[in-house]
């Protein structure tokens, strides 16, 4: 079969369905490949690269359109594209098919076969073809990024001889793909983070990307089917939009990621919220195309409303298109591997697996949406992230308890180690005693050392015990005597030998695992 890669229309569209490496994964699978001459320019992918990835480069748009039996896109096709497809025909791109029905419609009546990026299901066996999180992710860091181009000041605090500059203070609006990229991006550039979400498995989330969870004293949880968000009751929307509007006066930067699947995004911060913020300020609104988080917002703009910039592109993802059209195509190679089991370069609709089930819209003439919900699995449920209120209080209350009952547990232990130590030296001589005085003391002082360290550092710990046991070099050295050859002297010298590996190997690990602990460090 002949898989066909065609331009992107849209003049805000750069990326496309296909990177070199794509093609080459898809020839592997059997597959011939065309590619309309210049689709990839805006991506940085020049024909060259595709002729040499071995594909074949048509100057036509309408000739791919029609010549293919597999038309892969980015976007979805214009009714007039869609007229362009043969019959009984795939198209694999972006559909969004409750937005598009009359499109849809025009690939069903063509019989033409047809599955929805956006549809893919979160589980765990489709993350490798998940492109709506692989651009999403994108799109959140661009987002810091875009906000760090309209804010006119640092994202990291500075001392300067000509003044300290604190941190700039971001609040992120929603934590999930997006917004935990976006807290990722500007962490990583040293700003204060803050963000809120109505899911409760974002809290810990939020906490493990180094910024700080804020609270709201109203108890609802955001937590829908498949670990989506539900729409809150007007209640907590009113409870939220009051921290908000606190935040606002506080934060330089705002980033909202708010949405609710198939609702228009919720209206959290107000024009009131905006004029209170410090001129200068930026906010990045990621949910423009959906009506917008922020009021002033306008899609696929950046205007400026009481000294603050409000930033609504909706393009996020394809202003960074050469990674962006890799990442996508490696999620369109991916699924076309699924699709083609024999690898013979013959697509296979097995209508029993769930990706092929959540995602085909379109096929053989009937129409196929809306689609049989998946279970998803991409969020981990509350129960496995956090312990409840209950749960928690009972592990803290027996960790006090132990804590309290440490000390008594060493008196008793000391006081019968000294009384078996007393019992053993009735019978055996000094020397024995002096030894397992040593050694208890030793099993004493190392447990006490390794119990007061955080688990977290316990691999670090044990390798630098490892480096400090080499103490046995010194006193294999002493074994050593003449004749060089005598049992004890070899013996010695082989534990030497060890120990000596054992100090170096210990601290080169001590020293490879605490890099891992300093920023930056590999
Ligand atoms: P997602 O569904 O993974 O995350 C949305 C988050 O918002 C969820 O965690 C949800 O709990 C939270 N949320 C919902 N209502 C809320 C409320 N009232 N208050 C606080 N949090 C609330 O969605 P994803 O994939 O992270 O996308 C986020 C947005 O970014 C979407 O609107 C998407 O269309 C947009 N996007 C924009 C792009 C652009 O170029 N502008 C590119 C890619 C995505």
């Amino acid at each position: 079969m002949i898989v066909g890669i065609v331009a992107e229309k849209s003049a805000s569209e750069a990326r496309v369905a296909a990177s070199p490496s794509s093609v080459q994964q898809l020839q592997k699978l059997g597959y011939q490949v065309q590619v309309q001459a210049g689709a990839g320019n805006r991506s940085y992918f020049s024909d060259e690269m595709y002729r040499a990835a071995g594909a074949t480069l048509v100057s036509s748009g309408d000739a791919v359109w029609s010549s293919s039996d597999i038309v892969l896109k980015v976007n979805p096709p214009t009714l007039e594209e869609s007229r362009h497809l043969r019959s009984s025909s795939c198209l694999i791109s972006f559909l969004w098919p409750s937005r598009n029905v009359e499109m849809i419609e025009e690939l069903k009546s063509h019989r033409v076969s047809s599955i929805a990026m956006d549809c893919i299901p979160r589980i765990s066996r489709a993350q490798k073809m998940d492109a709506l999180s692989s651009m999403t992710n994108i799109a959140g860091y661009r987002a810091i990024i875009e906000a760090a181009n309209a804010y006119s000041g640092f994202f990291s605090g500075q001392i300067t001889a000509a003044g300290k500059v604190p941190p700039a203070k971001i609040m992120v609006i929603g934590a999930g793909v997006a917004g935990l990229a976006a807290i990722g991006a500007a962490r990583g550039l040293g700003a204060i983070v803050r963000a809120f979400d109505t899911r409760s498995a974002a809290k810990e989330q939020v906490q493990s990307m180094g910024a700080e969870f804020l609270e709201l004293d109203y108890q609802e949880d955001g937590d829908g089917a498949g670990g989506y968000a539900k729409e809150m009751s007007p209640a907590f929307i009113a409870a939220e939009m009051a921290l908000f509007a606190q935040q606002a006066k506080e934060c330089d930067i705002i980033v909202t990621t708010a949405i609710i699947p198939n609702k228009p995004a919720p209206q959290l911060i107000t024009a009131e919220m905006v004029r209170s913020m410090k001129p200068g300020s930026v906010i990045v609104d990621m949910a423009a195309e959906q009506g917008g988080n922020c009021e002033l917002t306008e899609p696929s703009a950046i205007v400026e409303k009481h000294g603050v910039k409000i930033i609504g592109f909706t393009d996020l993802a394809s202003r960074m298109a050469s990674r962006s059209s890799s990442m996508y195509a490696n999620n369109l190679a991916n699924l076309l591997t699924v699709l083609t089991p024999a690898k013979d370069g013959v697509i296979q609709f097995d209508l029993e697996d769930d990706i092929v089930r959540g995602s085909l819209v379109t096929h053989q003439g009937t129409l196929r949406w809306p689609l049989p919900k998946i279970q998803t699995s991409v969020q981990p449920s509350p129960a496995t992230t956090a312990p409840t209120d209950s749960k928690r209080l009972q592990t803290e209350r027996e960790s006090k308890r132990s804590a309290q009952l440490r000390p008594i547990y060493t008196a008793v232990g000391a006081f019968a180690v000294l009384l078996l130590l007393g019992l053993i030296g009735m019978v055996a001589n000094e020397r024995l005693i002096t030894q397992l005085s040593v050694f208890v003391l030793s099993c004493f002082l190392g447990w006490q050392v390794v119990w007061s360290v955080t688990p977290a550092l316990h691999t670090p710990l044990m390798s630098v015990t490892n480096a400090i046991s080499g103490i046995i070099v010194v006193g294999a050295m002493l074994q050593i005597q003449q004749p060089w050859y005598s049992l004890s002297s070899i013996l010695a010298a082989v534990a030497v030998l060890i120990a000596t590996v054992n100090i170096a190997g210990g601290f080169l690990v001590t020293s490879r695992m605490l890099k891992m602990f300093h920023k930056g460090g590999t």
